[in-house]
């Protein structure tokens, strides 16, 4: 049993440091087995999804040696075993990733369909329509993703919605294509980039991440590298929202200004204070919230992973909010437990209206989701009094050291493993 326990009302202060980016170093380690030579990881953020994958890389045959926390050596030529299966990884999302570095690499994989968090049906159609036009055989059944192709070549692909999974998953699959591949409508993430980059780095032949054509020409093989992940805009969003619901002075260091516009634009309306340095920005708070309305967009719109931080957020603004979820269409599943903390929210197929409530109060809540989950712990540091929030395996899936670091800018918090633990901080807090 593992859960957050939470002593609100305590501003924020000083400095926090963020990691590498999750949703890069996924597809990151994914495509770090399409060389048989070593490459070396730097940046990794240390969260659960990450070792999961490295796992399942480990356990096909691949060599992972992790250095230190933050940064890894792989080598993929010692692959034996091209069918991904076990419990861990039907858990996470990523495992789509290593269907495009397999077949890129093999011409074949069969990949346990993906898990993750459960915010609406995730298709992975597109995924298949990429790896199909290139010539793909695919058959998905017994709950395996089945990939094989004699030859692989290049194409032109337009995907019908925008999508990081697919843009990325076809992206590495074309790296090692025969000829030349045109992603149309792709998703522009900066995580896009990034592994269009390390592909880059490796001898592939990637240009336009980060506009909606990707084209790609296909080498035969790919080398090895050394590679720094990108800081994680969601952390980074994540820590700038917690600063402006409990109030304070914050600044955040390690980030990429450029990917958090649409953050700190936000945050700007809702009545903070945001100043941008080269490589950090700075967040000031009086806690003291103003409405606003929010659309979620692929990028540079406002990102579906920071929804729920922005709804906590503008839960205790004042007057009446909306919050719009165009990507995923289940994602409000954590209205009722901020309800249980005072807020008054009423979800109308994909708006939130949030009228505001002075204050959030502390309570027992469940987290849905990850960013959900990171999002009830932003109400907490907002709330009056104590709230315990169960189920946070989500929230360690995505976030490295989260208690540690809101400590250290004196949020009142503590990862708790037992109900002693957690009388002890009640006891400690009152
Ligand atoms: C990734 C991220 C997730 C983030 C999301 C959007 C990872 C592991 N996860 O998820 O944190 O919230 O991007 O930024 O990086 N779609 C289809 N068919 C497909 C694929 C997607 O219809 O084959 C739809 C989805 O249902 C969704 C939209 O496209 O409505 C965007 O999904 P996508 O960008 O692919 O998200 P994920 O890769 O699942």
């Amino acid at each position: 049993m593992e859960q957050y326990v939470i002593k609100g009302g305590n501003p924020l202060y000083g400095e926090v440091e963020i990691g590498g980016a999750k949703n890069a170093a996924l597809p990151i380690l994914a495509a770090a087995i399409m060389t048989d030579e070593t490459v070396t990881i730097e940046n990794l953020p240390n969260v659960r999804d990450v070792n999961v994958l490295l796992q399942a890389i480990e356990q096909i045959g691949a060599r992972v040696e992790r250095v230190n926390e933050h940064k890894v050596k792989i080598n993929g030529s010692f692959i034996r075993d091209l069918t991904v299966d076990n419990e861990f990884i039907r858990k996470i999302r990523a495992s789509y990733y290593l269907i495009g570095a397999l077949l890129g690499k093999y011409r074949k994989t069969a990949v346990a369909l993906p898990g993750g968090c459960d915010i609406g049906s995730r298709p992975i159609d597109l995924h298949k329509k990429g790896f199909c036009a290139m010539g793909a055989n695919v058959d998905i059944s017994h709950g395996l993703f089945q990939v094989e192709a004699e030859h692989l070549i290049g194409t032109h692909i337009y995907l019908d919605k925008v999508s990081v999974g697919a843009t990325i998953n076809i992206m590495m699959a074309a790296a090692l294509a025969e000829g030349k591949t045109v992603i149309e409508n792709a998703a522009k993430e900066p995580h896009v980039v990034d592994v269009a980059n390390f592909l880059n780095s490796m001898g592939a032949n990637i240009r336009g991440a980060g506009t909606d054509v990707i084209r790609i020409v296909g080498v035969q093989k790919l080398h090895k590298t050394e590679y720094s992940i990108i800081p994680d805009q969601i952390e980074a969003g994540t820590y700038m929202f917690a600063v402006a619901a409990a109030g304070g002075d914050v600044i955040v260091t390690n980030v990429i200004p450029k990917h958090l516009e649409a953050t700190t634009a936000k945050l700007i309306e809702a009545g903070c204070e945001v100043e941008e340095f080269d490589d950090a920005v700075r967040v000031i708070s009086n806690g003291k919230l103003r409405r606003t309305q929010v659309t979620t967009l692929p990028y540079p719109g406002f990102p579906t992973d920071m929804q729920p931080q922005m709804a906590v957020l503008l839960g205790i603004a004042e007057g009446t909010s909306t919050v719009t979820e165009s990507i995923f269409e289940n994602r409000f599943r954590y209205v009722d437990e901020l309800t249980r903390m005072g807020a008054n929210i009423k979800v109308e197929s994909n708006i939130a209206i949030i009228n505001g409530v002075p204050k959030y109060t502390g309570a027992r809540v469940n987290a849905p989701d990850l960013r959900a989950g990171a999002a009830l712990v932003i109400a907490g540091l907002a709330a009056e009094g104590v709230t315990v929030i169960d189920d946070i395996h989500y929230i360690l899936r995505g976030y490295e050291n989260l208690d540690v670091k809101l400590r250290e800018l004196g949020g009142k918090i503590e990862l708790v493993t037992s109900e002693k633990e957690l009388q002890k901080f009640i006891l400690k807090v009152s």
